[in-house]
Parts: structure tokens; C-alpha cells; sequence
């Protein structure tokens, strides 16, 4: 077999929020097939980074009243965290805000100036005079034009479906600011890619680099009418680089980002010595993208284009996939659902999550499912239940005698688990992972009736069948580690336990197709916990109160993190002045406010309400807030509010503020004048 060369990588998630287990769906894929591809002897890399650019970046850090590249480098630092916790293992992880991208991104703005491709034309947008910026379609909500529902976004509604100019929209009003924007129009640079319609019709429908449902919906959607120019260069302000040749405008966010890929390839060369054009001209190297359905049209469209201009190598593949679903539905932070990456480890262990998704994903773009229950059951059943079973009850007996000398007779189990390894391997590489997992699991059906019939803890009790002991055991730990050879681009922590006791490393795909024997024992550890319901629920919980801390409208949290509509909450039921005068709002000062360890999304606060009344509030604010700028400041404070365990104390009430969320926070405040302890009528 020829060693393959391949190149890999994921979408680079947004340095903007926080990675969930929606995101994890693509980098546990990913790396799954990685740590594959390196298990089969192939040459393979995979690349990462964190996509910085951009409008939405520019105001988080402004919010927070730090730089963008302090923001961006706090929010690379969790991505990392985040991503090694769950065995997600880069060959570089980078950013797109690096010297590396930008020397990159001005060779690829080059070739498309002398490929006259560029084109200069005056642009006509909303503008907010007050935050004195452009404003994207996401940023701007107003009545649909043509069927007049109200709240609809700048580029489309979605009451009718109709898309349109944001400045059509009736009574458009910025979401950043909620002022009326003024029209204002600027010079932008666009891409007329209708010059590379040909190659992209040919490239798309070719039937080697994308699944066919993803050909037909862009024959579909885009290619069956010419392309429309891209608009590539956005004025300042906006955190990005700036374009050489058209100082005062940056290349939009778009352009960089998969030009990331590449920058992350040179900081990995740089680091190992090796050659930039190995990866990215030669011929032979394979490029695989890994992506979700969402970011389609940049990665088949816009990025193979950019690429046949700048004479790189072509993707060879892109892999897209579908979104995940929690129990049926969408993420909810109200249901508990939307759950971080972080918070997930605070209670579970990384691999059942590695599992249960290659359970389900298929090479399609359907949607996944986390059903908790099954995943549970799954869990427990499959790998406690199957695969660690098998040595559980075995190595133990015979920790000091070690493996057989020669390999027993099996009844021809070891040999024909061997011969399923290509069907599995295949299953693999083809992104069929739920189809591995079967497999491999029916080979565990097979082997743990042998357990069953043979009775290893009977034998231990006589004297007589030492041999036939060592050799039960013997062929029970080379099925279990047959089946960890082939769950080990699934399970590398497992496979690391395995190692430990046989004291020989699984280091290649062969390892499967030839047992073990003679060798020690190491003695037996613990491998892997059953999932206990309650740490599900504790992660649940802990989502949930972390939405509750955010003091925020989920629907317009979670809108914004799939790039829906963000709708405005819609008004609460009416409710009588007896309702209103139910909660008591009272002006406080904040005495004191620190950070919560152990929580990347609260403050704890010291409210006063004059005199010696004090409350101890958690507040979900951190994105928006350092604890030293809260000293001192009047709030609008909940103060009888039923007070609430969380797991870092008590809170005793809530202050208000507007937004939805992260770090977009607004606090209320008082006008000077106003003392703490003053009801708010
Ligand atoms: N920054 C862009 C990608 C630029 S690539 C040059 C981006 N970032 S993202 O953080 O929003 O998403 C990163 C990846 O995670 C995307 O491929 C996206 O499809 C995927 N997912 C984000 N949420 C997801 C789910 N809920 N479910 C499955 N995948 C999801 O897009
Ligand atoms: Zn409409």
C-alpha cells in the first residue's frame, strides 16, 4: 500500500463565543478520521485555527473595553482548552489574525488583481451614526417589505421568504444601538466571479469532491444563473487586515478566514522543518475539508475559486455535515441543552460523547441527534458492556502468568474479526462512522459469548485447568485489543489503557490482524465508568444555570448562534400595576465585584441597598464587564427575588440589564442623583 500525503482541516470556529457540542460534531469528526488516516501509515496534518475577523469580533472587545487581540487571545486560549479536553489533537492551531495569513492573504489579493477579476463599485448601506459603523444585514431588523412582518433581518424574512436590500426594509433600526441608521455609501472592491462560472460548474458536478446532495443544491441554488460579484472589501472600522493597495478598507472576513487554513500550514512547517509547497502545490497531496452544512457556499463556491486564481492546490474533497439536535430539538439554553464544551467535562467523560457521535454520523448531511437516553444506553451497553467487558473479566486472572505462548484455538475468532478490518477500514474512510461502529460492535457480540461459554472465573477455581484458564484469557484479551485497534481513531484514551496493559503500543492498523502472546500483563485498572444519569442531568442543570446567570433571552441567543433571524422577545402577556408592583426594583451600588472560579461566565457582585442591607448576586455579565469598572456603579437590582442555589453559593437577586447575551450586556443604571435603597416605580 503507497502512503497517502493528506492534508485536513475543520471550519475555524469564531473567536466570538464559546465552543458547544454542536461545534463538537465536526472537530470530534474530524479528528476521528485523522487520527485514522495516521493508524493506516498515511502522512496526515490537521489544521486549525481561530477565525478572528469581523464586525461581530470588533464589538465583543469594544464592549468589554479591551483590544481586539486581547479579546481574540482569550478566546483562543478556551478554544485550545476546550478542544485538547475532548482529544481534539491539532498539528497547528493557529489564527487567522497571524503575520503568516496576511503575508498569505495579500498573495491571493495579487493573483486576483492581475487575473483582472477585481472590480471597484460604490456600495449604498445602513449606517450607525451613533457606533459610526456599516451595518451587516445581521445588524440591521425592521419590517419585511413585502409582506410587512415585523423584526426581520437585513437580508431576508422569514415570514414570506423573501429576500431583499436591508435599506428596504420598513423602519430599519440597528441592533447594535437600536437608533435609526442613516444611508451612507462607500467604495467596495467585488470579485467577478461569473469569469470562473465554467470551472466551478465542472469542479462542483464533477461527482469526485462533494456529495451529490451538495452538487445538486448548488446547481440548484447558485450555478444555474450567473454568479453574482463578491464583495469582498469592507470599509473601516472593521478588525481585520487592512488591503494594501486600498488603504482605509479591509478584506471582509471571508476572504482571510479560509486563507487561515493555509497560514496554520506554514506556522506547522515552520515548526517541524518541513514545506510549505509540499502541502499546497504538489500535486499528490490530498486537501480535505471538514465543514457544516451552514458554511457551504463559501467552502465550495468561493474557496475553490480562490484557489484556481492563486494556482494552490484544489480541495479534494470537502466533507460537509449536517447539525446536531439535542433530544429532537434545536440547543436550548433554556432547556439546558445548549451545552458548552466546558461544562460537558466539568461532568462527563470525553469519550462517550467521541463514541456516540461516530454511532451516528453517517456521510450524508442530515442532522444529528443527541438523544441523552440513548446516548446513555449506547454508552453503557457498547463500550462498558462489550468492549471493556471482555478484559475486565479476564486480565485479572492472569496478571502474573501472562499471555499464552502460542495462540489458542479460538473456533477461528481472531481471524475472522481480522478479515472484517478492511470493511471497517472502508467504512472509515469514507466517513461512514456509524457503519464502523456496527461492525466493530457485532465482532464484540461474537467474542463475548467465548467469555460467556468458557467461564474463566470457574476455571480459576481449579487447579487442574491452569492452561485452559491462560488461554481463554489469552484469546479475550486479544479480541478486546483487536477491537481497541479498531475503536482507537475513536478512543485514544482508551487505547492508551490498553497499551498499558499489554505494555505494547497499538501504533498501526495492522496491529489488529495478528494477536499477541507471551507478553506480560500489566495489572488490571479501571478502563471506563458506566454514565450515571445524574452527571447527565448535573451537565443539564449546570447549562441551565448558566442561561438562568445570563440573565438573557435564550430565543435570541440561539437565533444568533445559528445565524437565524434574531428576533426580538416578543411581549410578555399583559399584567396589571398588582402584577408590576409584585417585584421590588430597588437602585443599588455595587461594593464589590469579583470573578467566580471555576466559572468562565459570572461575576460575583456585593450589592448595597443603603445602610447595611446587602445581597450577593451572580451575575452571567463577565463577557461584557471586568469586576474593576463595576466598583462603585448604581444598578437597577430584582431585590426580592426567591434567592437561588447555584453551585458557587446563594444568589440573592438579579440586576437588570438589556441584550442578548455574551457580551452584549447593557446594565440599567440610575441617573446620578438617585440612592441605593430607592424603589424603582
Ligand atoms: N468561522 C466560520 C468558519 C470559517 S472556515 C474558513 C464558522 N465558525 S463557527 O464557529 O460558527 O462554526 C464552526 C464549525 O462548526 C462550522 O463548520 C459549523 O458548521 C459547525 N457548527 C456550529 N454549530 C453547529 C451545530 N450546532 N451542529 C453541527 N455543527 C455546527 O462558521
Ligand atoms: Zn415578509
Amino acid at each position: 500500500m503507497t502512503q497517502r500525503r493528506i492534508l485536513v482541516t475543520s471550519a475555524l470556529p469564531y473567536a466570538n463565543g464559546d465552543i458547544h457540542l454542536g461545534h463538537l460534531v465536526e472537530y470530534i469528526q474530524t479528528d476521528v478520521w485523522v487520527r485514522f488516516q495516521k493508524l493506516r501509515g498515511n502522512e496526515c496534518i490537521y489544521l486549525c485555527a481561530d477565525d478572528t475577523h469581523g464586525t461581530a469580533i470588533m464589538m465583543s472587545a469594544q464592549r468589554t473595553g479591551c483590544s481586539e487581540e486581547e479579546w481574540i487571545a482569550r478566546v483562543q486560549d478556551e478554544h485550545e482548552r476546550d478542544f485538547a479536553g475532548f482529544h481534539i489533537e491539532f498539528d497547528n492551531y493557529g489564527s487567522t489574525n497571524s503575520p503568516e495569513n496576511y503575508e498569505l492573504c495579500k498573495k491571493f489579493w495579487q493573483a486576483f488583481r492581475d487575473s483582472g477579476l477585481v472590480k471597484e463599485q460604490e456600495v449604498t448601506q445602513l449606517f450607525d451614526d451613533e457606533q459610526g459603523v456599516f451595518l451587516a444585514d445581521r445588524f440591521v431588523q425592521g419590517t419585511c417589505p413585502k409582506c410587512g412582518k415585523e423584526d426581520q433581518y437585513g437580508d431576508s424574512c422569514d415570514g414570506c421568504g423573501a429576500t431583499y436590500n436591508a435599506r428596504d426594509l420598513i423602519d430599519p433600526r440597528s441592533t447594535l444601538t437600536g437608533s435609526t441608521p442613516s444611508v451612507k455609501s462607500a467604495d467596495h472592491l467585488f470579485i467577478q466571479i461569473e469569469q470562473l462560472h465554467d470551472f466551478l460548474e465542472e469542479w462542483t458536478q464533477s461527482g469526485d469532491h462533494l456529495q451529490s446532495e451538495v452538487a445538486n443544491y448548488l446547481k440548484g441554488h447558485f450555478l444555474h444563473e450567473p454568479l453574482l460579484d463578491w464583495d469582498i472589501s469592507r470599509p473601516a472600522p472593521y478588525f481585520g487586515f487592512e488591503i494594501p493597495d486600498a488603504p482605509g478598507n479591509y478584506w471582509f472576513v471571508w476572504f482571510d478566514a479560509p486563507i487561515g487554513y493555509m497560514a496554520s500550514t506554514q506556522q506547522y512547517c515552520e515548526k517541524t522543518g518541513d514545506d510549505f509547497e509540499r502541502w499546497w502545490k504538489d500535486p499528490d497531496t490530498e486537501v480535505h475539508h471538514f465543514i457544516g452544512k451552514d458554511i457551504t457556499y463559501f467552502h465550495t463556491l468561493f474557496w475553490p475559486a480562490m484557489l484556481k486564481v492563486a494556482g494552490f492546490n484544489l480541495p479534494t474533497k470537502v466533507h460537509i455535515h449536517g447539525f446536531l439536535t439535542v433530544d429532537g430539538r434545536k440547543m436550548s439554553k433554556r432547556d439546558g441543552t445548549f451545552v458548552r464544551a466546558a461544562t460537558y467535562l466539568n461532568h462527563l467523560d470525553p469519550e462517550y460523547l467521541r463514541y456516540f457521535y461516530c454511532s451516528k454520523l453517517g456521510n450524508g448531511v442530515d442532522d444529528l441527534d443527541l438523544n441523552l437516553e440513548d446516548f446513555i444506553a449506547k454508552v453503557n451497553s457498547d463500550l462498558v458492556g462489550k468492549v471493556v467487558n471482555l478484559a475486565s473479566r479476564t486480565a485479572k486472572f492472569i496478571s502474573e502468568i501472562g499471555l499464552s505462548a502460542v495462540y489458542p484455538d479460538d473456533g477461528g475468532l481472531f481471524e475472522s474479526a481480522a478479515a472484517v478490518g478492511d470493511q471497517i477500514a472502508d467504512a472509515y474512510e469514507n466517513c461512514e462512522f456509524n457503519k464502523a461502529m456496527r461492525l466493530i460492535m457485532e465482532l464484540a457480540d461474537q467474542a463475548n459469548p467465548f467469555v460467556e461459554n468458557s467461564q474463566p472465573w470457574v476455571l480459576r477455581k481449579d487447579p487442574e485447568k491452569q492452561q485452559e484458564l491462560q488461554d481463554v484469557c489469552t484469546v479475550a484479551l486479544n479480541l478486546f485489543r483487536q477491537l481497541v485497534v479498531y475503536l482507537s481513531p475513536v478512543l485514544p484514551e482508551l487505547t492508551g489503557k490498553a497499551n498499558e496493559l499489554f505494555d505494547v503500543e497499538i501504533s498501526n492498523w495492522s496491529d489488529s490482524q495478528s494477536p499477541i502472546t507471551g507478553s506480560q500483563i500489566s495489572k488490571f485498572k479501571h478502563m471506563m465508568q458506566r454514565v450515571e444519569i445524574k452527571d447527565v442531568e448535573a451537565m443539564i442543570d449546570e447549562t441551565k444555570d448558566e442561561a438562568a446567570a445570563e440573565e438573557t433571552q435564550s430565543a435570541a441567543n440561539e437565533s444568533q448562534d445559528s445565524g437565524q433571524p434574531l428576533k426580538d422577545e416578543p411581549l410578555a402577556e399583559e399584567c396589571t400595576i398588582d402584577d408590576f408592583v409584585k417585584v421590588d426594583l430597588r437602585v443599588a451600588r455595587i461594593v464589590a465585584a469579583q470573578h467566580v472560579e471555576g466559572a468562565d461566565r459570572l461575576l460575583q457582585l456585593t450589592l448595597s441597598l443603603g445602610g447595611d442591607e446587602t445581597r450577593n448576586v451572580f451575575a452571567g455579565i463577565k463577557s461584557a464587564y471586568e469586576p474593576e469598572e463595576l466598583i462603585g456603579r448604581l444598578v437597577v437590582c430584582v431585590a426580592n427575588l426567591q434567592p437561588r442555589k447555584m453551585r458557587f453559593g446563594v444568589s440573592e437577586g438579579m440586576i437588570t440589564a438589556a441584550g442578548p447575551g455574551g457580551s452584549d450586556v447593557f446594565l440599567l443604571a440610575p441617573d446620578s442623583g438617585a440612592q441605593p435603597g430607592q424603589r424603582v416605580h
